[in-house]
């Protein structure tokens, strides 16, 4: 059975096409496809990924009539699994209690650290910095009712280095992301085991 996706999303969506373009090179053995692309925000980048694609795409209102609007289309679109790539929104309780098990998140800092309400997009990569930590990475989690809380599916590190910024933090995470997250949602649609065949492609040197 192939699982259909859900993936929200209120940005650029750069995890979104990692996502659609390695459920595409799996071909015939990909256990799953992305049938709908929901965002809180009209411009949302992804949306256009998703249009691109072919992939039904809608934004969402705010507050309550959007909680019952987002059910309603993830139940509509008959939707598996809902895997959240960069949604700022808190994911309502009803969608929470109703995919239980089967809604993830991808968080770019090593959780239970640099989480929770605020930590988002650079203030992640700020708070890593300012705190001197040589480590960081990127955590896939089960979604519950507070942010970055559920329980850790799988992490890879990524090095800080000394001249680093936010920015080229964020982009050597996000590397790590858009290798790690599609392997994470492939075990999940499976049904099966989440098991990271080797390391990433690429390894991370110091710049000189
Ligand atoms: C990623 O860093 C992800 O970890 C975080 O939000 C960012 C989304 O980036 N939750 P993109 O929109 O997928 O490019």
């Amino acid at each position: 059975m192939i699982s259909r996706i859900a993936v929200l999303a209120s940005g650029g969506g750069s995890n979104l096409q990692a996502l659609l373009d390695y459920l595409d090179s799996l071909g015939d053995d990909s256990p799953g496809e992305v049938v709908a692309v929901i965002s809180d925000r009209p411009t949302a980048g992804a949306l256009e990924r998703a249009r691109a694609h072919d992939i039904p795409a809608c934004s969402i209102a705010k507050g309550a009539d959007g909680a019952a609007e987002l059910f309603r289309t993830l139940h509509d679109a008959s939707v598996d699994l809902v895997v959240l790539a960069g949604y700022l929104r808190l994911v309502p309780p009803a969608v929470v209690h109703h995919y239980d098990g089967r809604l993830v998140n991808i968080h770019p800092a090593l959780l239970p650290a640099f989480g929770g309400e605020g930590m988002y997009g650079l203030h992640v990569h700020q708070a890593v910095l300012d705190a001197g930590v040589r480590v960081t990475g990127a955590t896939v989690h089960l979604v519950t009712e507070e942010y970055d809380r559920g329980s850790i599916l799988a992490q890879w590190p990524v090095p800080v280095f000394p001249h680093d910024d936010a920015a080229t933090l964020a982009a050597r995470v996000l590397q790590v992301e858009h290798w790690l997250y599609p392997r994470v949602i492939h075990a999940l649609a499976g049904r099966g085991e989440i098991v990271l065949d080797g390391a990433p492609p690429f390894s991370f040197t110091e710049p000189r």
